[in-house]
């Protein structure tokens, strides 16, 4: 697969691998061996063990999807504002994914970063960060995004075929979405992060709306207020505003 995306170094180096596990995976093996160049992007067609969050595999068929993920070297951040690095990769999906689907406004990302349409997910993003003291030394930003795939084992998982009855062009996709991955990337990178803020608020799915959240001690009804800078969802419950962690609150 030739990819020729316009962008300064997002995808300049790419691999495609026929197969593999998991293409974070390879992308560690890379970096750890030095082979990854800044933007270095590892895709496939079949992954075999794909790594969700939460512990959760992610599954999608072979030819179908996209499966990929970045290297980037974000050493201008902190190791406290890795939540500033998945904000602005969810906006590059959402960008992205304001191009293919209409109305644009049915898509939101769910905190911390998935891509929904309605309230059917499309695609997830899983981050892995390498430190090297206060600083974040190297980022795998892995994406799967549902693509040409008709068919889920879960109902709440959609595609962009099965929402438009079209077939697209992975080839171009991948180009574009790397594009406008580097795009807001670049925007991180100018500290333009209350640009980043306001459009991340104004995409998140369930924001200002009243719910039910399980939480450690049951099932409650909350809003979400807002995402503190560490990246901790903040919920109003019963008046008073609460913080979760990714392991400690699920969406009903
Ligand atoms: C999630 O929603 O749970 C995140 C899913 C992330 C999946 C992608 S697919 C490419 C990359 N390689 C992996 O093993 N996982 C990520």
């Amino acid at each position: 697969m030739v990819l020729n995306p316009a962008t300064l170094f997002t995808g300049q180096q790419i691999i495609w691998l026929p197969a593999c596990p998991s293409t974070s995976t390879e992308a560690a093996t890379l970096l750890r061996e030095n082979r990854a160049s800044e933007g270095c992007v590892v895709l496939t067609d079949d992954q075999t063990a794909g790594r969700g969050q939460r512990g959760n595999s992610w599954e999608s068929a072979p030819g179908e999807n996209l499966t990929l993920s970045v290297v980037w070297r974000p050493t201008f951040l902190d190791a406290g504002q890795q939540f500033l690095l998945s904000q602005a990769v969810a906006l590059g999906i959402h960008d992205w994914a304001s191009a293919l689907l209409q109305p644009a406004s049915e898509l939101k990302l769910k905190w911390p970063n998935d891509i929904y349409f309605g309230t059917q997910k499309l695609g997830g993003v899983l981050i892995e960060n390498s430190l090297s003291g206060v600083k974040i030394q190297s980022s795998i930003v892995g994406i799967g995004l549902n693509v040409n795939q008709r068919h889920f084992q879960v109902p709440t998982a959609t595609s962009l075929a099965a929402l438009t009855g079209r077939h697209f062009d992975r080839i171009a996709l991948a180009e574009r979405l790397l594009e406008a991955l580097e795009k807001r990337y670049l925007q991180l990178r100018a500290g333009q992060v209350g640009e980043l803020r306001r459009a991340y608020l104004a995409a998140l799915y369930r924001y200002q709306e009243t719910h039910d959240y399980e939480v450690a001690e049951g099932r409650v009804r909350g809003q979400i207020v807002g995402v503190e800078a560490d990246g901790r969802l903040a919920l109003e419950i019963g008046g008073e505003v609460r913080r979760f962690g990714l392991q400690e609150v699920r969406y009903v």
